[in-house]
C-alpha cells in the first residue's frame, strides 16, 4: 500500500477504484446537499485552543463506549451497501474494527448478513435497524440480532422516507448493479473491485433475502419507498424497547425535544446525527445541534455523534461539545474501497493518531478531560 497520511488520501484512491454508482451513493447528500456541506463547514469553523507546556507523555485515547472499553472514541457507523464498495465489505470492516478495539455497527441494508458477520468475528458487534411495514419480519430481524449476540440495537429514526439523492436516481442505483452499457464500461476499469465482488459471499442484501424474495432491488429508492414504514412513531419505539433486552441506541436526533423523548422511551444512548446530510436537506449541521442536546440529556443517556468526521481534530471538536464518542461512515468506507480491511485499519489509525496529537497540543491526557476548555472562543 502506498503512503497514506490521512483519510483524504484514502478518499482519492477509493474514487479511482470503486464504480461510479457506489461512490456517488456514498458521497451523496440529499437534494441541494446544503446539510451535507454544513456538516463539514461547521466542524472546521470550530477552532481549537492551544495549551503549551503540559506533560502529555502518558496520554491515552482509550475510553468506554456503551460501557465497553474502546481504544479510541470511535465506532464504525452502519453503512448501507457497504459490501458493494468492496466484496465482503462488512466482514472486512468488522474485522478491522475488532482489531482496532472499537465497535462495528452492521446496517440492515448490508450485503453480508448478521450471521455472516457473526461467524467472521469473535467479539459482539452492533446491529442497526430500519423498520419496515412487515412487522413480523422486523421482529425476526431483532431476534436474529439477539441470536447473533449483537451488543446493541441502533434504531435509525430519521429515515421513514428517503431523502432524494439525485445521482442515485440518475445512475439507476440497484443492488446488484444492472449491467447497462455505461455501468459495464465503468466497471471494466475497476478490475480489483470486480474480482472482490465475484469472489464475495453475496451480491445482494443479506439480511433481506426473505423480504426481497431473493430478487434484486431493481431501483433502491423505489424499493425503500415501498418497504420502509412511514407510520413509524414513538409507540413502535416502545414495542422495540420491549423486544430488545440489550442497549438501545436511537440514531438520528437533532432536537432537544426528541432527545428528551428518546430518554423517556428507554434509550440507553442517542446518536446526534442528520444521517450524513442524506435526509432532511436544510437541517442544521450535526455539530451545531450537539451542544444543546448534550446539555439537555447528557447526564441521562450516552451521547454519540456523527456527521462529517474526517480527522482526529474533528473528534476532539465533537467531544469538546459533549459527545462521548463519534461514529465514522464515509471516512472508513474510503479506506475499504481503496484497500479493503487494511484501508479501514488505516482510516482508524489516521484518525486515532490525529486525535492523540491534538490531545497533546491542547494539553489533555485523557478522553475524560476533553471539554469546552479545548475550544478557542
Ligand atoms: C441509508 O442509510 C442511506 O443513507 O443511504
Amino acid at each position: 500500500m502506498p503512503v497514506v497520511t490521512c483519510v483524504e488520501d484514502l478518499r482519492e484512491v477509493a474514487h479511482r477504484k470503486v464504480p461510479r454508482m457506489f461512490i456517488d451513493y456514498l458521497e451523496a447528500g440529499s437534494y441541494s446537499q446544503e446539510t451535507l456541506a454544513a456538516n463539514r463547514a461547521d466542524l472546521q469553523a470550530i477552532k481549537l485552543k492551544q495549551k503549551i507546556l503540559v506533560d502529555v507523555e502518558k496520554r491515552s485515547t482509550a475510553t468506554k463506549i456503551l460501557g465497553k472499553p474502546a481504544s479510541v472514541p470511535l465506532a464504525l457507523a452502519p453503512i448501507g451497501l457497504c459490501g458493494m464498495q468492496r466484496g465482503n465489505g462488512e466482514i472486512l470492516a468488522a474485522r478491522a474494527a475488532e482489531k482496532a478495539g472499537i465497535p462495528f455497527c452492521l446496517s440492515t441494508m448490508s450485503v453480508c448478513s448478521i450471521e455472516d458477520v457473526a461467524s467472521s468475528v469473535s467479539l459482539p458487534f452492533w446491529f442497526q435497524l430500519y423498520v419496515m411495514r412487515d412487522r413480523k419480519f422486523i421482529k425476526r430481524l431483532i431476534e436474529r440480532a439477539a441470536a447473533a449476540k449483537c451488543s446493541a440495537l441502533v434504531l435509525t429514526v430519521d429515515l421513514q422516507v428517503i431523502g432524494q439523492r439525485h445521482n442515485d436516481i440518475k445512475n439507476g442505483l440497484s443492488v446488484p448493479p444492472r449491467l447497462t452499457l455505461p455501468n459495464i464500461l465503468d466497471i471494466m476499469t475497476k478490475p480489483r473491485w470486480v474480482a472482490s465482488i465475484l469472489t464475495a459471499k453475496r451480491r445482494s442484501f443479506g439480511n433481506l433475502a426473505e423480504a426481497t424474495a431473493g430478487g434484486d432491488t431493481k431501483s433502491l429508492s423505489i424499493w425503500i419507498q415501498n418497504q420502509f414504514d412511514p407510520t413509524l412513531n414513538w409507540e413502535d419505539v416502545k414495542w422495540i424497547r420491549k423486544l430488545w433486552k440489550g442497549p438501545l441506541v436511537l440514531k438520528g436526533i437533532l432536537e432537544e425535544e426528541d432527545a428528551k423523548l428518546a430518554v423517556k422511551h428507554g434509550a440507553d444512548a442517542i446518536v446526534v446525527s442528520n444521517h450524513g446530510g442524506r435526509q432532511l436537506d436544510g437541517a442544521p449541521s450535526s455539530i451545531s445541534a450537539l451542544p444543546k442536546i448534550a446539555k439537555a440529556v447528557g447526564k441521562q443517556v450516552e451521547i454519540l455523534f456523527d456527521g462529517g468526521i474526517r480527522t482526529g481534530q474533528d473528534v476532539m471538536r465533537a467531544l469538546a461539545l459533549g459527545a462521548k464518542g463519534c461514529m465514522i461512515g464515509r471516512s472508513y468506507i474510503y479506506g475499504l474501497g481503496a484497500y479493503g480491511e487494511e484501508g479501514v485499519t488505516t482510516a482508524i489509525n489516521c484518525i486515532t493518531k490525529e486525535l492523540s496529537t491534538t490531545m497533546a497540543l491542547t494539553g489533555v491526557n485523557t478522553i475524560a478531560e476533553i471539554g469546552p476548555q479545548v475550544i478557542s472562543k
